[in-house]
């Protein structure tokens, strides 16, 4: 029996998608429970590209149940469009269940998240503008619609029509935006009920009978820690929980049924979105970076802010995720670098600091302390063994695991589901 947790340990992308898809290939049930289409999850597999944003990674092997649990915000016009998309690619999703108690992002959603956006000016948070935060906004006010909510007309529209007064109200007297019409979104919203109700279950029950049978259950995190609204760099994070603790609630299981949890990290570091980020490379090394890595949002085609590798983060998702080991993703895109450099602690005004700060301000501005390491000439995106890695790479994933005080446990060279090294077992 095995139950894991595979989490970002980062600003996301990180490279879960790929990992979770080469897990998934051991696992019987994939699940995600948090987050929602602001992820966007990359699965290369004989060179076709799938992105996914609300569907599992797993959905790729033919006999894997894929859950969306209750902790995913979902918008259910965007995961008709991903169903689509898979079946159009001859996907099967037929093994698709989606809780009924996730809930649901609605088109005021979307527009107070960009009115919100446009308020900030420049202190914007940056959002993917999906709804995702008014969601999990609506959600804590108890005032969100659920997926359930869509398959029963009666209480739907009541419920609509009560939620929908406010927000318009809201939304005409604040922002002087025109109302939305309760009656449209109500044939709207009925319909896509109408079109998911054959994937809506109780997750909850599922996956714990799934874990209770000895079936090996994988938990796919999205985002990364440092976007977690507890734990992350607040209040440049999104509105749900990244870290590991959130698949327990997201799921509806409990924490004495998860084994064990990893976390993937890119060998060196990325970011979306606005917020501070110590190690950023704002020179032509970062430029040479994000060119080499292709590194562009698979969400919202934004370039992603690029930095060198940050110990000092790593080491906190391990504390606040209770991490088993790191997968160290995108090594090959350092491929031909002279020297790389670690961040392994940072300075805060004259004084070291090896843990990660407990306050936003003082991250802002902590400058990091730098070892160099030399880099690798040869090109590894064909090498399939540790021991077959250039020296020099290995020493680098070595320091890593110095630092950070937790096992690599795979090693990713590619993008492809064959470009992975794997080190242990992990389930
Ligand atoms: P996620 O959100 O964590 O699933 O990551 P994304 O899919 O948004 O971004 C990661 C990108 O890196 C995707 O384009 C992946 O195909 C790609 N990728 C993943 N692992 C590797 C790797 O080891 N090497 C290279 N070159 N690309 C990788
Ligand atoms: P995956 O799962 C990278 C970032 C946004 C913004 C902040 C808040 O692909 O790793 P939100 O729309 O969630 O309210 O935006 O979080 N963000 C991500 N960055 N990868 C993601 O997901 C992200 N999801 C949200 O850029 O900074
Ligand atoms: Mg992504």
């Amino acid at each position: 029996m095995s139950a894991i947790v595979v989490v970002g340990t980062q600003w996301g992308d990180e490279g879960k998608g790929k990992v979770i898809d080469f897990l998934s290939e051991q696992a019987d049930v994939v699940v995600r429970h948090q987050g929602g289409n602001n992820a966007g999850h990359t699965v290369v597999v004989h060179d076709r590209e799938f992105k996914l944003h609300l569907v599992p990674s797993g959905i790729l092997y033919p006999d894997t149940l894929c859950v969306i649990a209750n902790g995913v915000v979902i918008d259910p016009k965007v995961l008709l469009e991903e169903i689509a998309y898979l079946e159009a690619r001859g996907v099967d999703v037929k093994r698709l269940r989606i809780s009924s108690k996730a809930h649901v992002v609605m088109p005021y959603h979307s527009k107070m998240d960009a009115l919100n956006e446009e308020r900030r000016g420049d202190q914007k948070i940056g959002t993917t503008l999906r709804g995702i935060g008014p969601a999990y906004m609506d959600k804590a006010a108890r005032v969100g619609i659920r997926v359930g909510d869509l398959l029963h007309p009666g209480e739907f529209r009541d419920r609509l029509a009560r939620v929908l007064e406010e927000k318009n109200h809201v939304l005409s007297r604040a922002y002087a935006v025109e109302p939305f019409d309760v009656d449209e979104m109500y044939d709207t919203f009925l319909a896509y009920g109408q079109a998911i109700k054959a994937y809506v279950s109780d997750t909850s029950r599922l996956v714990n009978a799934a874990i209770d049978r000895g079936q090996r259950v994988l938990f796919e995190g999205a985002q990364g820690t440092m976007l977690d609204i507890d734990h992350g760099t607040y209040p440049f994070v999104t509105s749900s929980h990244p870290s590991a603790g959130g698949a327990a609630i997201g799921a509806g299981v409990g924490p004495t049924k998860i084994d064990r949890v990893y976390g993937v990290a890119k060998a060196y570091t990325t970011r979306v979105g606005d917020g501070p980020f110590p190690t950023e490379l704002t020179d032509a090394v970062g430029e040479d970076i994000r060119t080499r890595g292709h590194e562009f949002g698979t969400t919202t085609g934004r370039p992603r802010r690029v930095g060198w590798l940050d110990a000092v983060v790593l080491r906190y998702a391990v504390r606040v995720n209770g991490l088993s080991g790191i997968a160290v993703t995108r090594l090959d895109v350092l491929d031909g670098l002279p020297s790389l450099k670690i961040a392994t602690a940072y300075e805060y005004q004259g004084a070291r600091l090896t843990e990660f700060p407990d306050t936003s301000w003082q991250f802002r501005d902590v400058v990091p302390v730098y070892e160099t390491l030399p880099g690798w000439d040869q090109p590894i995106g064909s090498v399939r063994r540790l021991e077959d890695l250039p020296l020099n790479a290995r020493l680098y994933l070595g320091r890593i695991e110095k630092a950070v005080g937790v096992p690599v446990v795979l090693v990713s060279v590619g993008r492809e589901r064959s470009h992975t090294i794997p080190l242990q077992s992990l389930f």
